[in-house]
């Protein structure tokens, strides 16, 4: 089997009396776009933030492209991008600014790259505007924008679409299909469960820190003939589900 992009062993995390995670332990395959779900407090963004080496757990491993996320972090932070669930840019800084300072603290200057990923987050009118005056959705689009930066092998992204209008969505779908076309690993948390229908390949369901369902994403919705879509699953799964009564 080929080595995973991300492998998650036996992760626990506890904050005072919340067990936040609970013996996490699945694999992200290479090339997958998979989709990170659950219930708010469920634990998704302890588990991206202990991925992007953010967070300590109290126990488990997390190897990334083969590396281990704690004592390789340098390396293994080479091979993804991450967009945090909460992230911030200097307000006095415009987009163009904060993506060309994030290429000189990574070595580079590539102008070029800065103008193509303005373009495909839907950002290039705005551009040379202040951060500060950007709305809630520009602000996200230049989030997803540095998640791209130097063509990472595995991309994370924490709740992408949130906040994005539906021109927004349909480009950042359109970029991350093509992404996934060209071999690049993605896992996104989201509760957008049709956004996640339409681009996922697998999932991985958390309920109060611990892995209740994972699989592919075809094989869970035709596998119960009462579950027609991600959103009865899901209900289900969590114990929400009192549709078809
Ligand atoms: N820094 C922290 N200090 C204390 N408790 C925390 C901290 N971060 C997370 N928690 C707790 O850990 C649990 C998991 O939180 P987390 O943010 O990972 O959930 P989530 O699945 O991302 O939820 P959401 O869908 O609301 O974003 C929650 O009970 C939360 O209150
Ligand atoms: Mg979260």
């Amino acid at each position: 089997m080929q080595r995973p992009a991300i492998d998650i062993r036996n992760i626990l995390k506890r904050y005072g009396k919340i067990q936040a995670l609970d013996n996490v332990t699945f694999q992200i395959p290479t090339g997958e776009i998979f989709g990170l779900l659950g219930p708010n407090g469920a634990g998704k963004s302890t588990l991206i933030n202990i991925l992007c080496g953010l967070v300590k757990p109290d126990a488990g491993s997390v190897t990334i492209a083969g590396h281990d996320a704690k004592r390789e972090h340098q390396v293994a932070a080479e091979d993804f991008g991450v967009l945090l669930e909460s992230f911030g840019f200097y307000p006095t800084y415009t987009a163009r600014d904060t993506l060309t300072i994030l290429q000189r603290y990574r070595g580079y200057r590539d102008q070029d790259e800065v103008d193509t990923l303005l373009d495909k987050v839907g950002l290039s009118e705005r551009a040379d505007s202040r951060v500060q005056s950007y709305s809630q959705g520009m602000h996200k689009r230049l989030g997803i924008a540095t998640a791209l930066l130097g063509d990472p092998k595995i991309i994370i992204l924490d709740e992408p679409t949130a906040g994005l209008d539906p021109g927004g969505m349909q480009a950042i779908r359109t970029l991350l299909t093509d992404l996934h076309a060209e071999g690049t690993t993605i896992v996104i948390s989201s509760h957008l469960l049709g956004e996640i229908e339409r681009l996922c390949t697998r999932i991985a369901l958390l309920k109060s820190g611990e892995i209740i369902s994972e699989g592919v994403l075809k094989d869970i919705l035709t596998q119960d003939g009462d579950i027609t879509s991600l959103e009865d699953y899901f209900l289900k799964q969590t114990g929400d589900y009192n549709a078809h009564e």
